[in-house]
């Protein structure tokens, strides 16, 4: 009889057929025709299970004598253990056989079979039956169609889970295999994962079975299954890794404290000589385990069982899998287990300075390093002569043993060099194979050092052509991937300069590599195309050379780059300091225009490093001052915000803010650069937003140097030192206030016109007309209300209009200049309202990023990989700062 079925559907390992095929003929075991089947050829295919010669009334009667068996049974005895007939379980042994045709498992899903064997796994007392009852299921689970609906049934999927800590290893073993099925289906394989992650038993269960099991096949299946899950699924092997600790303290009495690491070696050394497969399996597990931060932390702790995994690997592959009286073909037959191994040993053996010297690496290992170094380039000589085929397993099995002994090597300690040679590891045939192996390992480097400043002379002239290029790939599910990856890049002489491997922001269960190389777009190209039939290549970015395009650049307006390049525009004033407008209450006043000329004279002439020149300030304008001062002093313990407060006392005592006393812009300019890094700069009246918020992003405020006039103390159609002195500068002088003024600027260089206005108006509603709340009350940050004494009043009579400041909304509004706003906004603190601002500036459009740069005072375009690159590298430096404070901080709190 023939059991095959369409192979592009099912499943292949995982099928079971019950333990009677290897005890009766195939026909005994082919009910069909069943026992009391129809007499007539019509009745018969009638009774046929689709294109099958099975019995649907043989089937029928089955599953029906199998529900009233298990009811009979707990209706007379619950408790007891129920006997199985024999007869009973060679017809049900039948349907385990059955369920292996697609027909009769669809037949058998159809009609409800999955309900009626979940009530009779219920039931059952009898372990042989709960095992036949599985394994019919697994049989089931093996088609996608039916596998999909038994997966969706939710008292089955909770059932199975618990299955897992039966005391029967069969019906583990049927269970372990049943879920290795569906977990590996594509349709219910996430079902699955999610229901193991929130049943954290499977994990203690599985390891129970692993530490504690000497059944082969129930260890080798329960391998399976956990290799897989880790396969699938990176966080579930995460926290099962990780679990040990939770699982310590919730048992408390010590009663079973599982291991992750310790009970894949028990089950691997069970294996050993029992099933290399399972034994491999195991290795492959434990390699897993050494892909993920938590993996490696685990084998490196001191107590860990790094050193026990590391001792049973070494003992294997030393022993059992390489010795040295074996022949070249030996590797050929051990090279997959080999892969495994040697993979668990390079991972070890970076992380095993905690519970090892280095050095000890033993010597027969280093010298079955170098032996299977040796067949496998004497193998591929002869391979090449007699064929062009690639063995890619051996080749990945070189290049591990090759990075092995990269990584050892420059360990290797004098004296054990001469042992290796004394026992013959070390030959003359072996050395010249590891050189050859270990010249690719090195040849990056080699390039790098030895040509760089070849490149440097000859390839300048061509940036053009060559320069910085990554590639983001993620690896398919192979071993050896990664190799196999970045021997291309070698083959096709492109160097290497950064490798990196992170999680997948796109999957969670994936690893993504990074990598930096010095190529050119044709080169680039081809890599790509070779990558992809090893790897998926989730993102590009062709050589740094091909920055943003200049035409791109060309229709960006001009901006300050550098500090000393507001003398460029600082003076481009709206309005000139003498020529005042028809309403100004100066305008008839012609000394007043003098004195207005002669300021904005001393303004234009200032360059970018100048003191500010000192002011002579008459009387009249101190009196002035004076006025405003007190005014103003009288509302702002009930009206300013607790910065304002706490900063200006500061002023009072550092620059001489009094009543009697204009302070004067180059001590204000002093003070404000060692709090907060604000230098100020005269300017001689309005500036264009543009001008204005250009300054900001070198931390340069714009102030004005003349006094209003003295007619209306407390009125001022534009700014006036009075509202730079008392408005702004107190503000200025509290760091989180001074960030936020600076990225509005930097947000502003070289944005838009219709841009601009946007961050002007934001700019305006906050730092010139802003609200914030504290401690449950309104209270005002923004210059304008803070040099005003009747709109600061407005504002916070309850009366005025407030709304939350919201970037979008707020560049829509219209700002009045001659009169009280008609909306103020309020933000709960200046950090809450520079987040806001930083998520509204990256809608700015602009074909690049800046970043300021204190050190030079100057704005870093971000246009190309090595204006960023930079920055990475600063930002790595600054987090090794931030590292370091922290450890530091740590040993003082003894953590
Ligand atoms: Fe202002």
């Amino acid at each position: 009889m023939d059991y095959s079925v369409d192979g592009a559907e099912e499943v292949e390992p995982e099928r079971s057929s019950s333990p009677t095929e290897t005890q009766s003929p195939v026909m005994d075991r082919n009910p069909s025709p069943p026992p009391n089947a129809g007499d007539g050829e019509e009745d018969g295919d009638l009774d046929a299970i689709g294109d099958t010669v099975y019995s649907k009334h043989w089937l029928f009667s089955t599953l029906t004598r199998l529900i009233h068996m298990v009811t009979e049974h707990s209706e007379v005895d619950s408790e007891g253990q129920m006997q199985l007939p024999d007869d009973d379980e060679e017809d049900l042994c039948r349907v385990w056989d059955m369920a292996m045709d697609k027909d009769v498992a669809g037949f058998l899903q159809e009609f409800k079979a999955t309900d009626i064997l979940l009530g009779v796994i219920a039931k059952s007392r009898c372990p042989r039956l709960t095992e036949i009852c599985v394994g019919i299921l697994g049989n089931i689970a093996c088609f996608p169609d039916t596998c999909l609906t038994l997966s969706q049934n939710e008292d089955l999927g909770a059932v199975l889970l618990l299955l897992l800590g039966d005391t029967d290893p069969p019906t583990i073993l049927e269970t372990s295999r049943l879920l290795l099925t569906c977990v590996s289906q594509k349709d219910v394989c996430s079902l699955w994962l999610q229901r193991i992650r929130q049943q954290m038993s499977v994990r203690s269960n599985l390891l129970f079975v692993m530490c504690s099991s000497t059944n082969t096949d129930l260890l080798e299946k329960v391998g399976e299954l956990v290799d897989k899950l880790f396969d699938l699924d990176e966080e579930l092997m995460t926290s099962w890794i990780t679990a040990q600790q939770n699982e310590e303290e919730k048992e408390g009495d010590g009663e079973r404290h599982l291991e992750m690491a310790s009970c894949l070696l028990e089950a691997a050394k069970q294996l050993r000589s029992e099933s290399p497969n399972g034994l491999e399996v195991y290795l492959h597990t434990l390699q897993l385990l050494t892909t993920i931060d938590e993996g490696i932390q685990t084998f490196a702790a001191p107590d860990g069982p790094g050193k026990a995994v590391w001792e049973f690997v070494s003992d294997v592959v030393c022993e059992d899998l390489c010795q040295p009286t074996d022949l070249p073909v030996v590797l050929q037959e051990q090279k997959s287990i080999l892969v495994q191994a040697f993979a668990v040993l390079q991972a070890l053996y970076r992380c095993q300075e905690q519970w090892c010297d280095r050095s000890d690496i033993s010597i027969s290992l280093i010298g079955t390093v170098l032996r299977v170094l040796q067949y496998q380039s004497e193998g591929k000589d002869d391979a090449t002569s007699r064929d062009a085929t690639k063995d890619e397993q051996l080749q990945t099995l070189a290049e591990i043993t090759a990075e092995f002994l990269a990584d050892i090597c420059i360990q290797i300690p004098q004296d054990t060099v001469a042992d290796l040679v004394k026992e013959g590891h070390l030959t003359e045939k072996t050395a010249l194979s590891a050189a050859g192996t270990l010249v690719p390992n090195f040849k990056t480097s080699i390039n790098k050092s030895t040509f760089t400043k070849i490149e440097e002379n000859t390839e300048k002239k061509n940036t053009s052509e060559k320069g910085r290029a990554t590639i983001i790939f993620s690896l398919k599910n192979e071993v050896g991937g990664l190799v196999k990856a970045l021997k291309l890049f070698q083959e096709n002489h492109v160097n290497l300069v950064h490798i990196e491997s992170r999680k997948s922001k796109r999957r969670n269960s994936e690893f993504e590599i990074f990598v930096d190389c010095d190529s050119d777009h044709e080169q680039l190209n081809e890599i790509i195309q070779l990558l992809s039939s090893h790897v998926n290549v989730v993102d590009m970015d062709p050589p740094d050379n091909s920055c943003i395009e200049e035409e791109d650049m060309s229709n960006v307006p001009w901006f300050p780059k550098k500090i000393s390049d507001l003398d460029k525009c600082a003076n481009r004033v709206l309005m000139y300091g003498s020529e005042l407008d028809a309403d100004h209450p100066g305008f008839k006043d012609n000394v007043y225009r003098k004195r207005r000329k002669y300021f904005a004279d001393l303004a234009m002439a200032y360059k970018h490093g100048d003191p500010i020149p000192r002011i002579e300030f008459t009387e009249e304008e101190v009196k002035t001052w004076g006025v405003v001062y007190r005014e103003l002093n009288k509302l702002y313990p009930t009206h300013a915000c607790r910065e304002y407060l706490k900063n200006l006392p500061l002023l009072s005592k550092y620059c001489e803010f009094r009543e009697d006393n204009i302070p004067q812009l180059e001590d204000v300019s002093r003070f404000l650069k060692e709090r907060t890094g604000f230098t100020i700069r005269p300017v001689a009246g309005y500036l264009s937003p543009r001008d204005f918020l250009a300054g900001l992003a070198f931390r340069v405020f714009h102030c004005t140097q003349y006094v209003r006039h003295s007619s209306d103390p407390l009125y001022t159609p534009e700014p006036d030192t009075c509202h730079e002195l008392l408005g702004h500068v107190p503000l200025l002088a509290e760091p989180s206030f001074a960030q936020f003024s600076q990225e509005i600027g930097l947000a502003s260089l070289g944005a838009s016109d219709d841009s601009v206005q946007k961050l002007a108006t934001c700019y305006f509603f906050t730092v010139e007309f802003g609200l914030c709340k504290q401690e449950g009350q309104l209270r005002a940050y923004g210059a304008g209300l803070l040099s005003s004494i009747s709109e600061l009043k407005h504002a916070l009579s309850g009366k005025a209009r407030i709304m939350p400041f919201d970037p979008k909304v707020t560049s829509k509004q219209e700002c009045i200049i001659t009169t009280f706003q008609d909306v103020y906004f309020v933000s709960d603190s200046f950090e809450e309202a520079k987040v806001k601002m930083r998520e509204f500036a990256k809608t700015i459009k602009r074909p690049f990023t800046v970043r300021y740069n204190p050190y030079t005072q100057s704005v870093d375009v971000l246009k190309d990989t090595p204006s960023i690159n930079s920055v990475v590298e600063e930002l790595r430096h600054e987090l090794d700062i931030v590292g370091d404070a922290l450890s530091r901080l740590n040993k003082q709190l003894g953590v």
